[in-house]
């Protein structure tokens, strides 16, 4: 699996890029808001943007602002025209459907993705929630899809009443066996104090329950990774699927396990993956136990 860091932040690309296992950037304009406060004004805008495309010898991905087709486009090629030829890995991230309200059009994202794919211009389709969304952007002829672990989590939380804040901060797990273990034990608490023939598709309680604890029957983040690898297996598609929105190791490794070919990261989550307590303790151990032949022998 490729290791993309999920920052705009100079230095920690630096760092990561020294480490050797890093394969691509991907920013957005919360990421570059955030990196640019933090650089106190160091670099112009344009120069921090090419000396990340110079840092990494793998695809960055820049987003667009505008959310309309044609403004998308034209902002997207100003962006590849501009920044391309600095290292040949310029990637637009267009946002899978820009509506931000009931009455806008839903398909300008994909209909931007569709031009710019068949321009050449290789497209990270960004905000995906759903896998029905992966597909049409696939169809649409996206290089990359971005599902967004840590945001769905968040949403079948909150629609299951535990909003994020102290008691849920930003990297914790997300039980989703649990709510499953719940949900089946209500029920089959209602089947069998109901019977069966109660228990049918148009009583509501059940509906209810059928809901509980899932996004249209996405139970986690992780789990629509899952669904958009298959959908996208299925139809040998070659979108790549980049996990986005990551907050833990433990999603990263849910990840890699599923095939997901990308995972785009946080810097200190790359941290998180490389530490454990009994590592820690191993070397300890090793290090007080070099005896002193053995050492001027590595001399
Ligand atoms: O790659 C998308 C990412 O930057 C969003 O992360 O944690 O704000 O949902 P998050």
């Amino acid at each position: 699996m490729d290791i993309f860091v999920d920052t705009a932040d100079l230095d920690e690309i630096k760092e990561a890029e020294s480490w050797g296992i890093l394969n691509g950037v991907t920013t957005n304009p919360s990421l570059i808001k955030k990196a640019v406060d933090n650089a106190e004004g160091e670099l112009s805008l344009e120069d921090h943007i090419i000396e990340i495309l110079r840092t990494v010898d793998g695809p960055v991905s820049l987003e667009v602002t505008e959310i309309e087709h044609e403004n998308m486009v034209n902002e997207a090629e100003t962006l590849y025209d501009r920044f391309d030829d600095i290292n040949g890995n310029v990637v637009i991230k267009i946002p899978v459907n820009t509506a931000m309200g009931k009455d806008e059009d839903n398909f300008e994202g994909v209909k931007a993705i569709k031009t710019l794919s068949e321009s050449g211009i290789p497209v990270n389709c960004t905000l995906v929630m759903k896998p029905n969304q992966a597909l049409m952007a696939a169809k649409a002829g996206a290089e990359y899809v971005s599902p967004f672990l840590g945001r769905i989590d968040d949403y079948i939380r909150d629609q299951m009443g535990l909003t994020r804040g102290d008691d849920y901060p930003k990297g914790t797990y997300y039980p989703s066996e649990l709510t499953e273990m719940i949900r089946n034990f209500h029920m089959r608490r209602r089947i069998s104090e109901q019977g069966p023939e109660q228990v049918v598709y148009k009583d509501k309680e059940t509906m209810d329950l059928f809901a509980w604890g899932n996004d249209d029957g996405i139970v986690s983040g992780v789990d629509l990774v899952w669904s958009i690898k298959n959908i996208l297996d299925n139809y040998s598609y070659k979108t790549e699927i980049i996990a986005a929105s990551i907050r833990t190791a433990r999603q990263v490794r849910q990840c890699a396990e599923i095939g997901a070919e990308i995972a785009t990261i946080p810097f200190d989550v790359i941290e998180e993956m490389m530490v454990h307590y009994k590592t820690s303790e191993g070397m300890k151990a090793f290090d007080e136990d070099v005896i002193p032949e053995y050492k001027s022998l590595l001399k």
